[in-house]
């Protein structure tokens, strides 16, 4: 489902489980800094549905140690708590949705055990994610392959109704869909099945420095000219959008543009929110250097409240431990009924 399916009203006069607010959840691995294609393709998407829908936006700690040579536990403590900042920074509010970190809620990895015994392993073996991943690494760990397992038990425990993610991340929904239906086949009817819900336009950002692949936290390590970072200063921001790869030409309608360029203007679209005809018209004939200065100080002006916001979260003492130990409970409240209901089932 797209985001503008997504965001209809619903019509005529509506029932008692109409007016049931769906579940979402959805999730974000701490590895490295949030970046532009995070927040365009999850995050903004989050905010944006979020009066619609009971939410649950989870920090995917547990995920992060499928590299485990890539972990460094300081590290990740931290950018666990930036990513959970950050959620908040961009617009969550931590009264209506529920924040939490992954492993505070227990039956997280209890429920990806029972659903990893029931995913036969040809489906994992086909992941693209798994693919890519293995073949970059020497040794690979069976959690790398179980991963989406762990992913379906994030998404089953709340038996959300949507899933709003990026491109990427629809297998990882896909095969959530085909777990549920398996485990509810195996051991009687337990799971709704998830959907994606993405962006029709801004799904796969891709990348500053190689409009051909997609903008990742862990390129963006090794490569300053690949990403923007959301807590990049405006300076840092402005090199890196006038440093963005185009090409020769001058083309700047959506349909014409090559992949450089129409990665800028679709950034344009989804921060300024404006239609396509009139952006065409702003951009016609003026040169790839305007479309760049215009992103970048669209870009800047998006992220300074955030930053500040940021800033508030991270330094006000106790607070972020506070809220996410609040989160955790009432998240956990909801995965422990689920859980009891699943034990029930499976006879244990
Ligand atoms: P992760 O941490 O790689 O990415 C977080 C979210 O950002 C989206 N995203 C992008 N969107 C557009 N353009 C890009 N270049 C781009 N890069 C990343 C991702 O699609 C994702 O929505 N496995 C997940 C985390 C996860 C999860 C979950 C997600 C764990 N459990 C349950 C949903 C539901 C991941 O690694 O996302």
């Amino acid at each position: 489902m797209t985001l503008s399916d997504a965001v209809l009203p619903a019509k005529g006069p509506a029932s008692s489980t109409e007016t049931r607010k769906k579940t979402v959840l959805s999730g974000v691995q701490p590895t490295g800094s949030l970046h532009l294609g995070n927040y365009v393709g999850a995050l903004s998407v989050w905010v944006e549905n979020q009066s619609q829908y009971n939410n649950l936006f989870c920090v995917a700690n547990l995920h992060a140690l499928t590299i485990p040579e890539a972990v460094n536990a300081a590290e990740l403590r931290h950018n666990s708590r930036q990513v959970a900042a950050l959620f908040i920074a961009a617009g969550i509010d931590p009264e209506e949705s529920i924040i939490f970190i992954q492993s505070d809620v227990p039956a997280h990895p209890y429920l990806a055990w029972i659903l990893g015994c029931c995913t036969p392993l040809g489906w994992l073996e086909r992941m693209t994610q798994y693919k890519t991943k293995s073949a970059q690494a020497e040794t690979i760990g069976s959690g790398l392959l179980n991963y989406p397992a762990l992913q379906a038990a994030d998404i089953l425990l709340y038996k959300a109704d949507f899933v709003p993610v990026g491109e990427d991340q629809t297998q990882h929904i896909e095969i959530t869909r085909d777990i549920a239906q398996r485990f509810n086949h195996l051991f009687g009817e337990c799971f709704p099945l998830p959907a994606p819900l993405t962006r029709a336009s801004g799904a796969r950002v891709m990348g500053f420095d190689d409009p051909t692949v997609k903008m990742s936290k862990s390129i963006a390590e090794t490569r300053p000219g690949h990403a923007v970072s959301l807590l990049d200063d405006p300076d840092t921001i402005r090199k890196v959008i006038m440093r963005a790869v185009t090409d020769p030409g001058n083309e700047t309608r959506f349909d014409y543009a090559q992949p450089g360029v129409k990665n800028l203007l679709v950034l344009y679209e989804v921060l300024s929110k404006e239609p396509r005809a009139a952006i065409e018209e702003k951009f016609a004939g003026k040169g790839y250097g305007f479309l760049k200065r215009e992103l970048a100080d669209l870009v800047i002006e998006t992220l300074k409240p955030i930053q500040e916001r940021y800033r508030q979260i991270t330094t006000e003492p106790g607070y972020l431990d506070r809220l996410l130990a609040e989160g955790a409970g009432r998240a956990s409240a909801i995965a422990e009924r689920t859980l009891a209901e699943v034990r029930q089932l499976v006879g244990v």
